[in-house]
């Protein structure tokens, strides 16, 4: 381990990240599924930490079914506490005209995707309250909550999020809501959503016949047509003043420091070629610009990736590989 000053003042230790490269998605999530039920097996009253989007929804399904056929031991699961990363601050007024809309939250998400199929109770599925009218008060309890406990989350999963091109450099690669320049030391804090955050979340936040008055798709992004000015002036208008309203404005997100500090192990999960640059950033060395490479400040933490967001990597053939940080050669 390596002592280094931190920027923000706080020191901490830079240690390899273990990159595990899956021959396929499948194998991914079942390897990613495993990891999980053996803390969770392991570990008396577990506390694990879980993410929400399309990444885990494989990993939670396996391990719904590795419950039912009894491979997850019941007693560790009925102790079982889950603390997600994050989750949206929905107004309220939007919440009582337009009840359906609380399906997006990642509450929501957690109840269908897991939580209810392993019978967590309420008081067990922790995760900042969407409704809440004072998010950084709510964001400043959930941190107090997360490290008061007497033990630490045994694995926190996490997704990664895509990099995009600015002043010629990839940057990005989020966890959580930090995006790209958060500070590795941040706590759990309220995130304002950009713009076109905003319009590409919109379509969950819209009935059928409202997409269909936009001359949408299911589930079409409508950036290009909202930018290119491929709305009609009576589409623009509805959208701006109909929809775009209820998309929430504010998330509140664990910070980077949080993630580093209240888990004992640390587990980021990526497929597929899209996600193929950040996974490359990630793992070269810590750099705020890219907030998945904090990794490399957590003494217990795992990349699994499979052959194709492992595409930019040295390292394709499906294995398990020690990566230390890359030097910077100016
Ligand atoms: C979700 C979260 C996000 C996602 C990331 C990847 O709780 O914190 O950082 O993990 O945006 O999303 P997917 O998995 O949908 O590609």
């Amino acid at each position: 381990m390596t002592i280094i000053a931190h920027p923000s003042g706080a020191f901490r230790g830079i240690y390899s990240i273990k990159l595990i490269v899956a021959p396929s998605k499948g194998n991914l999530s079942a390897r990613a599924a495993k990891i999980v039920a053996d803390k969770i097996n392991n570990t008396e009253n577990p506390h694990i930490g879980f993410a929400t989007g399309s990444t885990p929804i494989d990993t939670y399904n396996m391990l719904v079914s590795m419950h039912r056929s009894g491979q997850v031991n019941g007693e560790s699961l009925s102790g079982l506490t889950g603390w997600n990363l994050d989750e949206y601050v929905l107004d309220r007024s939007v919440a009582a005209k337009h009840p359906e809309f609380k399906a997006q939250t990642y509450r929501h998400f957690m109840g269908e995707h897991l939580y209810n199929a392993l019978k967590i109770p309420e008081d067990r599925r922790r995760i900042p309250d969407w409704s809440t009218s004072d998010p950084a008060f709510e964001c400043a309890s959930y941190e107090a909550t997360l490290r008061e406990r007497p033990t630490k989350t045994a694995v926190q999963i996490l997704g990664l999020g895509p990099t995009e091109l600015k002043d010629g450099l990839h940057i990005g690669g989020h966890i959580g809501f930090n995006e790209s320049g958060t500070s590795f030391s941040s706590l759990t804090h309220v995130v304002e959503l950009s713009q076109r955050t905003r319009i590409a979340n919109s379509r969950l936040f819209m009935t059928d016949e409202e997409k269909a008055f936009l001359g949408l798709e299911i589930d079409e992004d409508p950036y290009e047509k909202f930018e290119g000015n491929l709305f009609t002036t009576n589409q623009k208008e509805f959208f701006i003043g109909n929809i775009l309203w209820r998309v929430p404005k504010f998330a509140m997100t664990m910070g980077i420091g949080t993630i580093l500090d209240t888990s004992d192990s640390l587990l980021i999960m990526a497929y597929g070629e899209g996600k193929s640059q950040a996974v490359y950033n990630a793992l070269l060395r810590p750099d705020e610009r890219i907030p998945a490479s904090a990794l490399f400040h957590h003494p217990d933490s795992t990349v699994i990736v499979d052959q194709e967001a492992a595409a930019l990597l040295r390292f394709k053939e499906p294995g398990e590989y020690e990566i230390k940080p890359t030097p910077l050669r100016i």
